[in-house]
């Protein structure tokens, strides 16, 4: 797929951690082309990744073999306006703008068009992005989906457009959850003693281990759990208060929130 010819509209914070990830999987430069309004972040990103920056969004997608709408959702249909008669007919079109239907991008872009809405997360800006994608499209386009979003992290697919909204609450926002976690526990750590910096470390280090224990240790939340906290110790009174004070409650009531402003939104 290193051939394959990129484009994207809008080259804002997403898409420059789309445009770095193919770049470090080495897709090339010059088969990247950005169309962004802004004279000074298009002479960011071609000196920074040597993409190829445009002005105007008709002039991005003629070539394209994957087109990635990467604006606002409120900004996209006036970007997308007049697109679709410039799509090559087997042009897959990735969106990743949060809430926006498929069934409002074939509205704008045509029902031929071959959409994949995805919901990717900011961890993609390091290259340990979750990104979600739904499609009714054909698999290939699927597979052109998943080949610029895995260069940013991992990706998984739903069956039905509806489980978005979940996706959206659990990784979409998930991120902002966990920085609220190391949030109080550095500032309580700061409470206890610890200076700022040290207090900060502690918090981030061990977000970071816990994170990699999930992913790489084959074992549930649940059960990594339950092997740190030993019966009487310090762990054990942490958790107990939590559950004392309401935490996994709070939690789950935060995803369903989450979830229906999805909804809401869309
Ligand atoms: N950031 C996240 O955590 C996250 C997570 C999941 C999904 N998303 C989705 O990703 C999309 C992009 O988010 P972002 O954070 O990257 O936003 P962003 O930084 O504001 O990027 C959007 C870029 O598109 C440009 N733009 C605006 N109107 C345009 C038009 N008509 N044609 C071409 N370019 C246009 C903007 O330029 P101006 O600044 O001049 O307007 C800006 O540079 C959103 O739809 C969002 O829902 C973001």
């Amino acid at each position: 797929m290193q051939g394959l010819k990129i484009a994207f509209i809008g080259g804002g914070n997403m898409a420059e951690a789309l445009i770095a990830g193919q770049i470090r999987g080495g897709h090339a430069g010059s088969n990247i082309c950005v169309s962004e309004p802004m004279q000074e972040r298009r002479d960011f990103l071609a000196r920074q990744y040597g993409v190829h920056c445009v002005e105007q969004n008709a002039d991005a997608v003629t070539d394209a073999d994957i087109l990635v709408l990467a604006v606002k959702p409120q900004q996209m249909q006036a970007a997308v306006n007049g697109l679709s008669v410039r799509l090559k007919p087997d042009t897959t079109v990735i969106s990743i703008a949060a809430g926006l239907s498929t069934a409002s991008l074939h509205a704008w872009l045509g029902a031929d068009a071959h959409i994949v809405r995805v919901m990717p997360n900011t961890p993609a800006l390091l290259g340990e992005g979750m990104s979600v994608l739904f499609s009714d499209a054909d698999e290939v386009h699927k597979q052109r989906a998943e080949y610029v979003l895995n260069a940013c992290g991992e990706s998984l697919r739903v069956d039905k457009e509806k489980k978005m909204h979940a996706v959206t609450a659990v990784s979409g926002s998930g991120p902002a959850y966990f920085f609220l976690l190391a949030e109080v526990m550095q500032a309580t750590g700061e409470k206890l003693g610890l200076d700022e910096a040290m207090a900060a470390k502690l918090a981030a280090q061990t977000a970071l281990g816990a994170g990699k224990m999930l992913v790489e240790s084959g074992r549930s939340a649940e059960a990594l759990r339950h092997q740190v906290t030993s019966p009487g110790g310090t762990t054990q009174a942490a958790l107990d208060m939590m559950y004392e004070m309401g935490m996994p409650a709070a939690i789950r009531q935060a995803v369903v929130a989450a979830s229906k402003r999805s909804e809401e939104l869309s």
